[in-house]
Parts: structure tokens; sequence; C-alpha cells
């Protein structure tokens, strides 16, 4: 894939894959040429481009607003070798 030329720190491979990430690949959440949103994201809104794909999320979550940064504790978001859920 063309972006893992330069950006060879995601191109794995590693124990926890983001569905998303590899298969479908990274335009799938990033526009390349250009967004006015922090990170090219798709959405301006992490949550908003989470929710997207995720239609359910642990029952906790529910405290979460829509301006929730929700890679605070996804950290890890676009692959680990630690965490299933991408917490580091
Ligand atoms: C020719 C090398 C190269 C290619 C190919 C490339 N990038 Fe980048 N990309 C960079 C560099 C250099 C930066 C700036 C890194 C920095 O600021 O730390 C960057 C930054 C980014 C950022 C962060 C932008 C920000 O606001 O911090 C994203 C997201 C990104 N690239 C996605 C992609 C995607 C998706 C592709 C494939 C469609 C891609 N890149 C292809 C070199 C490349
Ligand atoms: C599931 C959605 C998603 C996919 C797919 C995805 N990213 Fe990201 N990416 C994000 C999010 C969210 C951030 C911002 C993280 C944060 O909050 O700082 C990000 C940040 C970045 C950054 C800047 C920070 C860093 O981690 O270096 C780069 C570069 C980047 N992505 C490149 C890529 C490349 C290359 C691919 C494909 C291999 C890819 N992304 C696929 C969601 C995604
Ligand atoms: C383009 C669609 C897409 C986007 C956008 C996306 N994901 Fe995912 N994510 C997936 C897929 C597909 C899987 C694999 C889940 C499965 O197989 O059911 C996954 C898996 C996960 C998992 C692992 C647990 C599980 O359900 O398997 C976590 C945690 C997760 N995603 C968090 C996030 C977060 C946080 C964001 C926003 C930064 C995000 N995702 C954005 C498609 C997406
Ligand atoms: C305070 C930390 C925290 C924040 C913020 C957070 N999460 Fe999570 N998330 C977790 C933890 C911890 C888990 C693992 C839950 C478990 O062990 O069952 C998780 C699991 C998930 C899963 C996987 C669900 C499953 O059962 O497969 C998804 C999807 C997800 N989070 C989406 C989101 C989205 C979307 C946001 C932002 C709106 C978000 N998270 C913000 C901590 C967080």
């Amino acid at each position: 894939m063309a972006c893992l030329r330069c950006h060879t720190d995601k191109q794995g491979p590693f124990v926890f894959e983001h569905g998303s990430s590899l298969v479908e690949g990274c335009t799938t959440c990033h526009d390349p040429h250009g967004s006015p949103n922090r990170r090219q994201l798709i959405f301006q809104s992490t949550a908003d481009l989470c929710h997207s794909c995720h239609a359910t999320v642990p029952g906790f979550h529910i405290r979460f607003r829509p301006d929730t940064q929700c890679t605070n504790c996804h950290s890890a978001i676009h692959a680990s070798n630690l965490s299933p859920y991408f917490l580091k």
C-alpha cells in the first residue's frame, strides 16, 4: 500500500490489527488529499468517525460526550501488540 512506503510504523504485522486499517486501507479514515480536520481525518469529531462503523460500544461509554476524544484511551488506534482494544 502506497502510504506504508513512508509510514513504515503502521505496517506491522501486529498481534491485534484494527479491522478497517489494513483490510480496507488508510483512506477509510483519512483524506490524504487534504482535510480540514486534524490528522487529515474524514470526520471533524473522532467520536463521529468511530461511530460511523461502530454501532455498539460497551455500556460504560454512555458517559462519553460527542466531543470525547476516543483516542485518549484507544491510543493505539491503528494496531497494537498489547491490547485487543487498542488501549496501548
Ligand atoms: C512520500 C512519503 C509519504 C507518503 C507516500 C504518505 N505520507 Fe503521510 N506523511 C508524510 C510525512 C513526511 C508526514 C508529516 C509527518 C509529521 O509531521 O510528523 C505525513 C503525515 C501524515 C499524517 C498526519 C497529518 C497530521 O496532521 O499530523 C497522516 C494522517 C498521513 N500522513 C496519512 C497518509 C496516508 C493515508 C497516506 C497514503 C494515502 C500517506 N500519508 C502517504 C509522508 C508521506
Ligand atoms: C479506523 C480509522 C483509521 C484508519 C483505518 C487509519 N487511521 Fe491513521 N489515524 C486515525 C486516528 C483517529 C488518528 C488520530 C489519533 C489521535 O487522536 O491522535 C490517526 C492518526 C494518524 C497519523 C498521525 C499520528 C500517528 O499515529 O502517526 C498518521 C501518520 C496516520 N494516522 C496514518 C495512517 C496510515 C498510514 C493508515 C493506513 C495504514 C491509517 N492511518 C489508517 C484513524 C485511522
Ligand atoms: C471504517 C470502519 C471503522 C472505523 C471508522 C473504526 N473502526 Fe474500530 N473496528 C472496525 C472493524 C471492522 C473492527 C473489527 C471488529 C470485528 O471484527 O467485529 C474494529 C475493531 C475495533 C476494536 C476492537 C474490539 C472489537 O470490537 O473488535 C476497537 C476497540 C475499535 N475498533 C475502536 C475504534 C475506535 C475508538 C474508532 C475511532 C477512532 C474506530 N474503532 C473506528 C472498523 C472501524
Ligand atoms: C476512558 C477510556 C475510554 C474512552 C474515552 C473510550 N473508550 Fe472505548 N473502550 C475502553 C475500554 C477499557 C474498552 C474495553 C472494554 C472491555 O474490556 O470490555 C473499550 C472498548 C471499546 C470498543 C470495543 C467494544 C467491544 O466490545 O468489542 C469500542 C468499539 C469502543 N471502545 C469505542 C469507543 C468510542 C467510539 C469512544 C469515543 C466516543 C471510546 N471508545 C472512548 C475505554 C475507553
